[in-house]
């Protein structure tokens, strides 16, 4: 596929089921956050799930994305954790990523829930320049992954995370403990510029707080991680 993100927003459009699942071998036109391209080569786990949403919750099922990953991964013995938003790190590697888009539709709103997963490939399967600061599950556990196997753990964590209307906090609560991000010092790149300071924590709308050196709080509602420390 080109990406499933794209192919999920066509099948929305021929009117497809809350829940539908679109699963790619491999995609020659992956898609990363801020419009980043994401490597996808045959090996990996690229899925997106169709979501019937509201569109103020999409901030929040991004997260909850990140999370059923993680929770996925540890169920396999990977002890992976959070970088805000949603990177999936093992270490300071990333092995994991998730591109959450809104669509508007004529009678609702939907989430496209997009996750790709570096498992079952060698890393050199990578651009060079990725190299060093990614990992993959194979690589991790020194042995060959399962991919079917790996879906459906993913999509169970991903059924057990997800937060009925009004039970959000209770998914941030969990969160905060799988994020790895809280209490670094931390140069986040936002739309409106660049952040500075201690990541202090993730409040109930997923926003990260950044304590600066000036001592006043940034809520940052999106952005990029650049340096964690
Ligand atoms: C990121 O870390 O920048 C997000 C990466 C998201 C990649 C996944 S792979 C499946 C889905 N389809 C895409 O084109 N992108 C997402």
């Amino acid at each position: 596929m080109d990406s499933t993100n794209e192919v999920a927003k066509a099948v929305l459009a021929e009117g497809a089921a809350p829940w539908t699942v679109v699963v790619a071998e491999k995609q020659v036109e992956g898609k990363g956050r801020f419009g980043r391209r994401w490597a996808s080569p045959r090996g990996g786990l690229y899925l997106s799930v169709i979501l019937q949403e509201d569109l103020s919750r999409l901030p929040i099922i991004s997260l909850v994305g990140g999370l059923a990953v993680v929770d996925a991964l540890r169920a396999l013995g990977v002890e992976a954790t959070l970088k805000w938003p949603n990177d999936v790190l093992v270490g300071r590697a990333k092995v994991a990523g998730v591109l959450a888009e809104g669509v508007v539709g004529l009678e609702a709103y939907w989430a496209i829930l997009g996750i790709g997963i570096n498992s079952d490939f060698a890393l050199d399967a990578l651009p060079r320049r990725i190299r060093l600061e990614t990992t993959t599950l194979r690589q991790e556990l020194g042995k060959r992954i399962d991919n079917d196997a790996l879906l459906e753990t993913v999509l169970e964590s991903l059924r057990e995370d997800y937060p009925a209307v009004g039970a959000e906090k209770r998914a941030i609560a969990r969160y905060r403990e799988m994020c790895s991000t809280l209490g670094k010092n931390v140069t986040v790149e936002t739309a409106t510029g660049v952040v500075e300071g201690r990541a202090s924590g993730v409040n109930d709308s997923g926003f990260l707080l950044v304590e600066t050196k000036k001592g006043y709080v940034v809520e940052v509602a999106d952005g990029s991680i650049q340096r964690e420390g």
